[in-house]
């Protein structure tokens, strides 16, 4: 873009916000467009871009008709500069003999906000399909914007070539939490929320206390007691949030919370809460956006509480009727076998739904009554969807893989591998078939889950000798 047509809808949108106004993208490209057309002509090519980022095409002026055309992420920033070749000398002598450096300065800041507001990506990029608010009121870290990964020692593991890895652990927080917890912190403070408060098996109460601190208001957590990993504990009182530990497993925790936000007026955020769900959709369109909107054949999910598999189906379902996508991929849902209540319902054509008392190494899925079921099996049914258990060995062993290339997860987000991984060797995913395993948590979560499973990698403790040293890395060497 040039750099006056870069001014015109800046100003038009700070003209806007100074007065009260929160424009939307297409009233400032047409107030732009009027102050375009006054100065230099109607630029509607230059204006369109502008405002509204990407790719776009213009394909008349009167009436106006924009398409915007979905983008990868690498292609945020186009520069095209003419073949033309002109002297110094030439070109300068179609300049200003003098520029007045204010003057100078101020357009390059604006070029610069205009392509700072194009090129970063977080959930409010979708803000209008997520929750149409005012700016002025969205909470952001700002998080999403986490990338794609393709391993080749992973795809060959699973026998999926075209296998690809969404890490949410790259969210501020460390977990895919924080895309909904920002939607529903957004929420309660527009609802003038006293106190928030969850129950969580440890994701969800660090991103609640992260947010929580952020627009200052009260956090209270309610987590299953001795089975939250040591990690997310430390997480959640650093940033401030004061625990409860209940004697019980997350369906008690979770039973409580609702129990005592209800009768204490206190805003509760697990993802019972909409707006929670609405940000978790974010993880598929910017999936979808980083493949161009050639959607994949699977979407692999861990799945506990079925948050995700409820935001994944509901984000799937309005991408395609919304002619984002041709088609919806399949839903792969992955729950741990001593947690498996989904996969029990699934398995009987969900004829009906069960509970069981659950027991698994991946914490964050240890859950046995999960409280999204309905709108998750909606999911699973509208996507022609699969859902599989996997058992804690193979968690581990997934895990192991993913660590080993360098990724790294935590136990729970290693099942997304482990059921593609399953299903592949079944013939249920075939040969050929492109699949985005979603990693929902980082690496650091859970060290005990690490060391427990590695004592032989434990590090050895050597005097401050090369001798020593020499001595205990040569069998290492070999
Ligand atoms: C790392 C991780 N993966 C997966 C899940 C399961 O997600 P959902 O409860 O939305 O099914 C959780 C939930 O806490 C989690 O923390």
């Amino acid at each position: 873009m040039s750099v006056p047509a870069a001014n015109v809808p800046a100003g038009a949108f700070a003209a806007a916000v100074a007065a009260g106004h929160d424009p939307r993208p297409v009233e400032v490209m047409a107030a732009a467009l009027t102050a375009e057309a006054t100065a230099a002509g109607r630029h509607l090519d230059n204006i369109a871009a502008c405002v509204l980022g990407g790719l776009t095409l213009v394909r008349s002026t009167d009436p106006i008709d924009v398409v915007r055309v979905p983008l990868a992420r690498p292609l945020w920033v186009a520069l095209v500069t003419p073949a033309v070749r002109l002297e110094t000398r030439t070109a300068r002598s179609v300049l200003a003999p003098t520029l007045d450096r204010g003057a100078w300065v101020q357009q390059m800041a604006n070029t610069a906000a205009l392509l700072h507001g194009l090129a970063s990506g977080d959930v409010w990029r979708f803000r209008e399909a997520v929750r149409d608010l005012p700016v002025a009121e969205l909470v952001t870290h700002p998080e999403g914007a986490t990338r794609l990964y393709a391993r080749p020692a992973l795809s060959s593991w699973a026998g999926i070539e075209r296998l690809l890895f969404k890490h949410e652990g790259e969210n501020p927080t460390g977990s895919f939490k924080d895309r909904g917890m920002v939607v529903g912190i957004t929420q309660a403070v527009r609802v003038g929320a006293r106190a928030v408060a969850c129950a969580s098996t440890g994701n969800t109460s660090s991103s609640l206390a992260a947010y929580a601190a952020q627009v200052g208001r009260p956090a209270i957590v309610f987590l299953p007691a001795g089975k939250v990993a040591t990690g997310k504990v430390a997480q959640t009182l650093a940033y401030g949030a004061r625990g409860l530990a209940v004697r019980g497993d997350f369906d008690a925790a979770l039973r409580l919370a609702t129990e005592c936000c209800q009768r204490l007026g206190i805003y509760l955020l697990n993802s019972v809460n909409p707006f929670r769900i609405e940000g978790q959709k974010t993880i598929v369109w910017e999936m979808l956006q980083d493949l161009c909107w050639d959607a994949p054949d699977w979407i692999a999910v861990p799945a506990g509480n079925l948050g995700n598999t409820s935001a994944f189906g509901k984000a799937l379902r309005e991408a395609h009727e919304g002619g984002w996508i041709a088609r919806r991929p399949r839903l792969l849902a992955v729950q741990a076998k001593g947690a498996n209540p989904f996969y029990r319902s699934f398995a009987d054509s969900f004829r009906s739904r069960h509970r069981v008392r659950p027991e698994t190494v991946a914490t964050a899925i240890r859950i046995g009554d999960p409280v999204s079921y309905d709108r998750a099996r909606i999911a699973i049914e509208t996507t022609r969807g699969v859902v599989a258990e996997v058992s804690d060995d193979e968690i581990l062993e997934a895990k192991a893989r993913i660590d080993g290339a360098g990724l790294g997860c935590e136990p729970a987000s290693a099942a997304s591998l482990a059921g593609a991984r399953k299903l592949r060797a079944e013939g249920i995913i075939a040969p050929g078939e492109r699949v985005v395993c979603v990693l929902t948590g980082n690496l650091l979560k859970d060290p005990d889950a690490i060391l427990a499973r590695s004592p032989e990698r434990a590090l050895v403790e050597v005097d401050a000798e090369p001798a020593a040293v020499e001595a205990a890395i040569a069998p290492w060497l070999r």
